[in-house]
C-alpha cells in the first residue's frame, strides 16, 4: 500500500519524506489556501521534495478552464497528478488529460458508480473520501470494499486513494478492503507508529541494558 501525505505544509512534508515511508503528496484547494502561499511555488516545492505522485486540483468547473489549468499545472513537473473533480465535465477533462499522457487524481467520490466513471475515463487515481461519508453515517470503508470488487471483476488499473482518511483505523480498515493508496494528514501517519506496549518494552529494555552495563 502505497503512503501518500495530504497537506501543503512543505516543512511536514520533507520530515516525512526523509523517513522514507511517503510515496506522493495530495493537496486540495483548501490545503493550499492554508499554507498561505502562491499555489505554483507550493506545488512546485512540494514536487522537487517528493519524487511520486502530487495532487493539485483545479479550481475551474468547465471543461475548457479545466484543461487549461490542469496543462499549467502539469508544467510545473513531471510528477504533478492533475486533480480534477468528480462532474460529468471533470470526467471529460479527465479522458482528455489523460490521453495526454498526465496524471489525473479523480477527487470528492462518494459512490461505487461514480468510482466506475472515473475509471472508464482513464483516471489514474480515484479519491474516494471516507472520512465525509462516515461524518453523515454512511460506511466509507464499505465504498473502498465496493470499488475493489468492481474494478477487479473489470481489471481497470485506476489505483483506489483512501482520501479523507481522519484515523490510525480508517487506514487499517482501508488496507484490509484493497486500497491502493492511503493519503493521510501528517498527525495521521505519525500516529500509525504509537503503541503504548513498544513504549513500555522499550523502556525495560534500556533500564535492563543500563543496569547490566550492556554496550553495543
Ligand atoms: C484528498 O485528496 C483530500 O485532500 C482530503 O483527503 C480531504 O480530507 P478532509 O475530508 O479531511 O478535508
Amino acid at each position: 500500500m502505497k503512503f501518500f501525505v495530504d497537506t501543503a505544509d512543505t516543512g511536514d512534508i520533507a520530515e516525512l519524506a526523509a523517513t522514507g515511508l511517503i510515496d506522493g503528496v495530495t493537496t486540495n484547494p483548501s490545503l493550499i489556501a492554508k499554507s498561505g502561499r502562491p499555489f505554483a511555488d507550493v506545488v512546485k516545492e512540494i514536487c522537487e521534495i517528493v519524487p511520486g505522485p502530487v495532487s493539485a486540483e483545479v479550481v475551474a468547473t468547465d471543461y475548457d478552464g479545466m484543461i487549461s489549468e490542469g496543462r499549467k499545472l502539469a508544467k510545473i513537473a513531471d510528477n504533478v497528478a492533475v486533480k480534477l473533480p468528480l462532474t460529468l465535465e471533470g470526467l471529460k477533462a479527465c479522458r482528455t488529460l489523460s490521453d495526454d499522457g498526465t496524471m489525473v487524481n479523480v477527487t470528492l467520490c462518494f459512490s461505487a458508480n461514480q468510482a466506475l466513471l472515473a475509471a472508464k475515463a482513464g483516471a489514474t487515481f480515484i479519491s474516494p473520501f471516507i472520512g465525509r461519508l462516515d461524518d453523515i453515517n454512511v460506511d466509507g470503508v464499505e465504498l473502498i470494499a465496493d470499488i475493489r470488487q468492481i474494478y477487479d471483476n473489470y481489471l481497470f488499473d485506476t489505483e483506489i486513494l483512501a482520501a479523507s482518511i481522519r484515523t490510525a483505523n480508517h487506514v487499517k480498515l482501508s488496507a484490509l478492503a484493497g486500497a491502493d493508496v492511503a493519503t493521510m494528514p501528517p498527525s495521521v501517519i505519525k500516529g500509525l507508529v504509537k503503541h503504548p506496549l513498544t513504549d513500555k518494552g522499550l523502556e525495560t529494555f534500556l533500564a535492563d541494558a543500563a543496569k547490566a552495563g550492556i554496550k553495543v
